[in-house]
């Protein structure tokens, strides 16, 4: 997070109004989802650090429960309720302000926990152990996360990365990291070149010549505004080295899904029974 509060809203102008917060689609939600396997009717969902909610709508349309979504910023959370009202599933959703590192929720309250490009903020072990504990046994949990593809990177994009976000790894190394969390994995993927840019790098990269022009007299700005311009530079030209991987688990150790304890499985949003109600109820 940018320490101060003059470049943080500079950095929140060069972000809002972006459809997501970082690189991910919908066909990837849904696939990761399906990786869930079978989820209780009823399921219930916290999606952490839900940006602009963009998989949050996807979820509560694909699934018959409810999704609690949370993030730090108010801002987010209204753009994913206009979001929710206009595909007609706010009904299934509650957005909170609430921060990722202090979830104010009890144990086992969740049968699935979602967290698209945001893990990295807590950390993405500590993350993943902290969390843990608020998916009921059996629960699911789906995580993305940057990670090289390949080793030896070249060197300009190891030099970016290692300023930006030095935890990077690869894939087995997060895989190892979720089994030691206490996860079985239950699959991975890696989200396709395009989920970086169709939401994300593309509406962000038009924004920029604006932007530029604006605080063409502020250093600090420019600063944010070059490494904007760089990531997105960085992605043109390797796309191959690293990408977000997707990963779904399952909480290990124990247990019956409460779907197995004589519930329904979960049915299409489409099918959905006449009990279904709203849980709308908001903390900013
Ligand atoms: C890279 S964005 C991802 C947003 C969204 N999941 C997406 O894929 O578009 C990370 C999100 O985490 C939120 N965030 C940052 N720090 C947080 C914290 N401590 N607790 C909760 N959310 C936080 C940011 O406001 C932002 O919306």
């Amino acid at each position: 997070m940018i320490e101060d509060p003059d470049l943080f809203d500079v950095f929140l102008e060069i972000q809002h109004g972006l459809p997501r917060q970082g690189p991910g689609c919908d066909e990837s939600t849904l696939r990761a989802l399906s990786l869930c396997g079978e989820l209780p009717a009823g399921v219930r969902v916290l999606d952490i650090g839900c940006g602009p909610g963009m998989q949050t709508v996807a979820l509560a349309r694909a699934l018959d429960g409810t999704v609690t979504a949370v993030d730090l910023l108010p801002a987010y959370l209204r753009e994913l309720e206009r979001r929710a009202t206009r595909d007609e599933v706010a009904f299934r959703i509650a957005a909170l302000v609430a921060d990722m590192r202090a979830l104010p929720f009890a144990a086992e309250s969740f049968d699935l926990l979602w967290c698209e490009g945001a893990a990295y903020i807590a950390g993405f072990e500590t993350a993943l152990a902290a969390w843990r504990s608020l998916l009921r046994p059996g629960g699911r949990l789906a995580v993305t996360e940057l990670v090289w593809l390949r080793p030896h990177p070249p060197a300009p994009l190891v030099g970016f990365w290692n300023a930006e976000y030095p935890a990077v790894r690869d894939v087995e190394t997060r895989l190892e990291a979720l089994r030691a969390a206490g996860y079985d994995p239950l699959g991975h993927f890696t989200l396709p070149d395009t989920a970086w840019w169709e939401h994300y790098y593309a509406p962000l990269a038009a924004k920029l010549p604006a932007l530029r022009a604006r605080y063409a007299g502020d250093r600090s700005a420019r600063a944010l505004l070059d490494t904007t311009e760089r990531e997105i530079e960085l992605r043109r030209r390797f796309p191959d080295w690293y990408g977000y991987e997707f990963f779904v688990a399952r909480r290990a150790g124990e247990a019956t899904p409460r779907s197995r304890r004589g519930a329904e499985p979960t049915r299409p949003a489409g099918e959905r029974s006449g009990a279904d109600r709203s849980i709308r109820g908001h903390g900013h």
